[in-house]
């Protein structure tokens, strides 16, 4: 018993923790970044701790006081983390007793860094997701007012990536506003089961002392409490449902960067990204490449990474906590970072999209993207459809050995095909005539992009 043991738990111990385990088992330099909520938790629990009798008024004047004390020393740089205090909440507590003695060794009563560290997690995930359902609105923004300038600008629109049929940009654009909605959604619904509180669980089987946990519920603005201290202190799956959220966004992000990516190619060119969002080639001067959507689409692989570490981490663990719940800080965020940097990547560049209407509005003239519109026109002449299909398919044909689209063929060589074929053909085989007449909610159809706007605006409370 000679030798000095571990200053939190040493009483227990004859021997000081050995060097390499102690920073094996180590938190702090990651979950450091838990210090406001950390602190806010704590100023929470001592307030209920004296609301309650178990500490004296000042005692809690003199923790609150010493807690903020700390987050200013945390914010200046002047804190010294210390690694054998192995995480976020012990070396708080420790400086706290030394800045004001024997109240700060108070402060853990009837609590346990198991349910302090599912609060902490729980609280700092709450303000990072209020940021994303933020910046996902903000990119939404960018999609409807770029589709509400385009709702009239005609692109192909691709199955295969095979021109298909015509459709209105401001269509295209509007499918990203929707996709992303539902991310929105996603994030909104899950926040209801971070803003749990856990605290009063202590290490699992909850405490001794006359706790009141609706007050503490109420400080720090959870909807309700944990109703099992068991549950409480060890699931993650608030976290795990962050990342599957996260990656089901990021693999929305990733399609559509992979469009943009498309786009800017010389092959396409739709578009054109301004040049701050792109970089050049050290070696090929005349190189413009969309990094900024190559990289969200290689950061999806990131957020698929940290959904499954956490799913992983999770599985098999009996009940209650179990040190293993440690390792689920730096996937977690991980995730938000990356999430985060991907929408404001988005959310700055969308609105920046510089559409190149002649060069969409060409290439969906070419490839007989109004085929189906002819077979249409055959249908509502009495053919039934599969012959009309058939005759098309007789006229794309010839159109493709003259080198010519539907629209340019003449009256007498389209009812080579179809004497059911008329003059008022050429209405149907234009494009403004393809996109119209596709006019029902969720068309593409200008008018109806423009009712789509509208609705979208309202939605998103612009
Ligand atoms: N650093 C720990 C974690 O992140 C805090 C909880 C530790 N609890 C324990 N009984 N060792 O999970």
């Amino acid at each position: 018993m000679s030798k000095q043991t571990h200053q939190t738990w040493g009483g227990r111990f004859t021997e000081p923790t050995d060097a390499f385990v102690a920073r094996f088992t180590a938190s702090v330099d990651f979950d450091k970044r838990l210090y406001r909520h950390d602190i806010m938790g704590s100023i929470a629990h001592a307030t209920m701790l004296a609301k309650v009798g178990v500490l004296t008024a000042a005692e809690r004047d003199s923790i609150v006081d010493g807690l903020k004390q700390i987050q200013a020393e945390i914010e200046a740089g002047t804190f010294e983390w210390r690694v054998d205090m192995e995480d976020v909440h012990m070396n708080i507590e420790a400086r706290l007793t030394e800045r004001i003695g024997i109240a700060g060794k108070k402060l853990h009563t009837g609590r346990s860094r198991n349910d302090q560290v599912a609060t902490d997690v729980r609280l700092w995930l709450r303000d990072e997701i209020d940021f994303i359902l933020g910046e996902i609105r903000r990119l939404q923004q960018g999609l409807v007012e770029l589709a509400a300038r385009e709702t009239d600008t005609i692109m192909p629109g691709f199955t295969h990536l095979q021109t298909a049929q015509p459709v209105t940009f401001g269509h295209h654009l509007l499918a990203w506003f929707e996709n992303v909605d539902r991310d929105h959604a996603r994030f909104a619904d899950l926040r209801k089961r971070v803003n749990r509180l856990p605290l009063g669980s202590a290490a699992l089987a909850g405490t001794t002392y006359p706790i009141d946990r609706e007050l503490v519920r109420d400080l720090l603005g959870f909807d309700d409490v944990c109703r099992n201290s068991l549950d409480a202190v060890s699931d993650r799956d608030f976290a795990i449902e962050f990342c599957a959220a996260a990656a089901i966004l990021l693999t929305h992000l990733s399609r559509f960067s992979e469009e943009l990516v498309l786009w800017t190619s010389s092959q396409f060119n739709f578009i054109n990204l301004p040049d701050r969002f792109c970089t050049g080639s050290s070696i090929m001067p005349q190189k413009k490449n969309p990094d900024v959507p190559e990289l969200v689409r290689g950061k999806t692989g990131r957020v698929n990474g940290s959904l499954i570490s956490l799913l992983t981490l999770m599985k098999s663990q009996p009940l209650a906590y179990n040190k293993d719940n440690q390792e689920d800080k730096e996937p977690l965020f991980d995730a938000v970072d990356t999430v985060k940097g991907c929408l404001r990547a988005f959310a700055d560049m969308v609105p920046a999209i510089e559409p190149k209407r002649e060069v969409m509005r060409e290439a969906a003239r070419r490839g007989f993207s109004t085929a189906t519109d002819l077979a249409d026109y055959l249908v509502k002449k009495g053919v039934p459809f599969r012959e009309s299909h058939e005759i098309v398919g007789k006229a794309v044909r010839f159109g493709v050995e003259q080198q010519r689209d539907l629209a340019q063929l003449t009256l007498d060589e389209l009812r080579q095909f179809s004497p059911e074929i008329g003059e008022d053909v050429f209405a149907v085989l234009t494009l403004e005539g393809s996109v119209n007449a596709r006019n029902h909610i969720g068309g593409t159809a200008p008018a109806q992009v423009r009712l789509a706007v509208a609705e979208a605006r309202q939605r998103i409370g612009g």
